[in-house]
């Protein structure tokens, strides 16, 4: 019976249209849904975007308190780095691993001085003629061209306000170039890696890669700043065992929000932070 009614021309029009209705609703409420969802992602990449920018804005109208001119900059020499150590190169490699722990734990200027020589520090002034940039250094160079610079962000360290310095291999020292503690700025630049935020000191290596390109072309770019890198940051590694203490490379980060975060100059090219502390 129900089947013969169905079988009704006029009655399986208005079935059909009232199929027809059903579906129309079905997909308009489908589309709302969606455009919630757009609007709502919309909106949040809005806000975060805002903070974002207000706090660069911070970090902008911080670094242009100071000075522009270096010699007027504070400069603060770093304690002589020790040239002896209880813990042999094969201690040091065998123990070697990344840590993304620290304690809450302050480090002292002498740990400072002994990462940043072993990451740069300059070992023969003697020999060097001009070209070396101050001599030769701890690590190995494609052409002694040195295309590295590396940054202290500190946050704890004794008789050390926090803030960011640039260290000049030159002399030893550390140059102020940012008051404030940007720890957490740098750990969100770096997609929340949260272990930059605990640490009490980061160190940034950047490149300024025409110091190698000029000689090198592409194969500079493409190998020998990295390389150079490599060397650098495997030494940090290694006198970090030899301290007791932990680090970590860190590569995975938004680029120009870290060159934002550490007001660098447009030459230079974030490569890694090395997070250090006690754990
Ligand atoms: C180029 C490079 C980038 C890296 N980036 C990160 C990073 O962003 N975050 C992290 O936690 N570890 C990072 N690491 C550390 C590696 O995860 C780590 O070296 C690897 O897991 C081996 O562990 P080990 O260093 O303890 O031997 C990086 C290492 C390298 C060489």
């Amino acid at each position: 019976m129900v089947t013969a009614l169905l079988n009704y021309p006029s009655l399986q029009r208005r079935v059909n249209k009232a199929k027809h209705k059903r579906a129309l609703a079905q997909n308009f409420n489908h589309n709302m849904n969606t455009m919630i969802k757009i609007f709502r992602i919309v909106i949040l990449s809005f806000a975060f975007i805002t903070v974002v920018s207000f706090r660069l804005n911070d970090h902008k109208s911080a670094a242009m308190q100071l000075s522009p001119d270096p010699q007027i900059r504070n400069k603060q020499y770093l304690p002589e780095p020790r040239l002896t150590s209880e813990v042999s190169v094969e201690e040091a490699l065998l123990n070697r691993r990344s840590v993304r722990e620290f304690k809450d734990e302050q480090l002292t200027q002498g740990h400072v001085s002994q990462l940043l020589w072993a990451a740069y520090g300059i070992t023969d002034k003697q020999s060097s003629p001009g070209f070396l940039r101050g001599g030769l250094r701890t690590a190995p160079s494609a052409g002694g061209l040195y295309p590295l610079e590396i940054y202290l962000v500190c946050g704890k360290v004794e008789g050390l306000k926090s803030g960011t310095y640039k260290y000049d291999s030159q002399d030893h020292s550390l140059e102020l170039m940012m008051e404030g503690d940007i720890r957490k700025d740098l750990s969100n630049a770096a997609l929340a890696q949260d272990f930059i935020a605990q640490a009490p000191v980061s160190l940034i290596f950047t490149a300024v890669f025409k110091r190698t390109t000029q000689k090198y072309g592409d194969r500079g770019r493409e190998r020998y700043v990295c390389t150079d890198l490599g060397h650098s940051a495997e030494n940090v590694y290694l006198q970090a065992v030899a301290l007791n203490l932990g680090t970590c490379a860190v590569g995975a980060f938004t680029d120009q929000m870290v060159s934002m975060v550490m007001q660098l100059p447009d030459d230079e090219t974030p490569l890694y932070i090395m997070p250090v502390g006690k754990y």
